[in-house]
């Protein structure tokens, strides 16, 4: 009774979360959803298949294809899926069929004494049945390497004279967006939100400057990984507008599950007008709070690792904060961009993320509010 009450609370609770994350789409809300684990282990199942199916399937999936790539991969998980579940049905139907007639005792003898003369007849019949199992097998699995053979040579096939090239660098754990132009004014930097064209091809180079990291946006293709001192590619093309959470898909560190990201696909007058909003220097404080704002910004610890471009803060260690305001999340997706948040994260970022490189700020209340009204500002 009390486990049942148990599985009927959890999953009422977790329904209750995901319509919540489904509403607001918070972040925050998505992270508070982590008490539901705190349960018995028997309740997991169920408040965690409600979770992914609320939440999931609709941002972050490899069963929701938004691009050619995630398209082609999609289509060969279904016919594995499909196939390999009929065989599935088939032998378990087989193996209730032999439990069953191995209950039945023999016409004359007792059910103990073992079938050592079978009939001929019997014989041929079960050699034609695992010959043809056989047979069976060897064709399902060459269909599925010739499936996957194609699959894999029509994922290369995007491409175009006309593309993006954003180059990715993995860092523990953040992501570094670079916008490649061949004039340097044009090049933007950003940080953990990755903006596209919808439509157009864009390519990819992907690097690292500690561990192996992997870059992977199931709705739009699989992963490729990212190596410390060689460089890697891989194309993407959005065919929907949308935004689409990415994750790093390595193993990198403590806190690896804290590296995700973002893809926001937008039309390409929409890009066009993000990318030259992102091309400006950050804007002048407009009053006073601001102002005293960029000042503590500047006299502290924040300029030894981040850009404001516009200001003599000029380090590449942590992300580029020119239009931080812009961004949608905080700490590589963890936290959703507010302003509590932001607050939490410059005082004690350790609490939040522990292990990663920024230290906390000990700053008085009065500097404290003027450095997020500053930073809140750099949209
Ligand atoms: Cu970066 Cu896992």
């Amino acid at each position: 009774m009390r486990a049942m009450r148990l599985i009927k609370n959890s999953v009422s609770l977790a329904l209750t979360k995901a319509r919540a994350v489904a509403q607001r789409g918070s972040y925050a809300a998505r992270r508070s959803s982590s008490t539901v684990y705190c349960l018995p282990s028997t309740v997991y199942f169920f408040p965690f298949a409600a979770y992914l199916l609320a939440d999931g399937l609709r941002s972050q999936s490899a069963l929701d294809p938004a691009g050619p790539q995630a398209g082609r991969i999609i289509s060969l998980w279904w016919l594995m899926f499909y196939v390999t579940g009929a065989v599935f049905l088939i032998v378990m139907a087989f193996l209730v069929g032999a439990l069953v007639r191995s209950r039945r005792p023999h016409r004359g003898e007792a059910s103990d004494v073992p079938d050592v003369k079978p009939e001929p007849a019997r014989e041929r019949r079960m050699s034609h049945v695992v010959l043809t199992g056989i047979a069976l097998t060897v064709v399902i699995l060459f269909v599925f390497l010739v499936n996957s053979f194609l699959t894999g040579r029509a994922l290369d096939s995007v491409s175009a004279k006309d593309h993006l090239t954003i180059k990715i660098t993995g860092h523990q754990w953040w992501w570094e967006v670079q916008y490649e132009n061949s004039t340097a004014q044009y090049v933007v930097t950003t940080a953990n939100e990755i903006h596209v064209p919808v439509g157009q091809p864009v390519l990819f180079k992907l690097a690292a400057t500690d561990v192996i990291h992997s870059f992977w946006v199931p709705n739009l293709h699989g992963k490729t990984d990212l190596i410390p001192g060689h460089e890697t590619v891989t194309w993407l093309r959005a065919d929907s507008d949308g935004v689409y959470r990415g994750q790093c898909a390595e193993f990198c560190g403590l806190q690896h599950a804290h590296m995700g990201f973002t893809v926001v696909a937008e039309p390409p007058d929409k890009f066009k007008q993000w990318y030259d909003s992102q091309l400006a220097p950050a804007s002048e404080p407009a009053n006073q709070s601001q102002a005293q704002g960029r000042q503590v910004f500047l006299s502290s610890p924040c300029v030894m690792c981040h850009t404001v471009r516009g200001t003599d803060a000029g380090s590449r260690v942590g992300p580029d904060l020119t239009h931080v305001a812009s961004r949608q999340t905080l700490a590589a997706g963890t936290l959703e961009n507010t302003r509590g948040h932001l607050a939490g994260w410059v005082v004690d970022s350790q609490r939040i993320k522990p292990g990663n490189r920024m230290p906390p700020n000990n700053l008085e209340p009065g500097d404290l509010q003027a450095l997020l009204d500053y930073l809140q500002s750099l949209k």
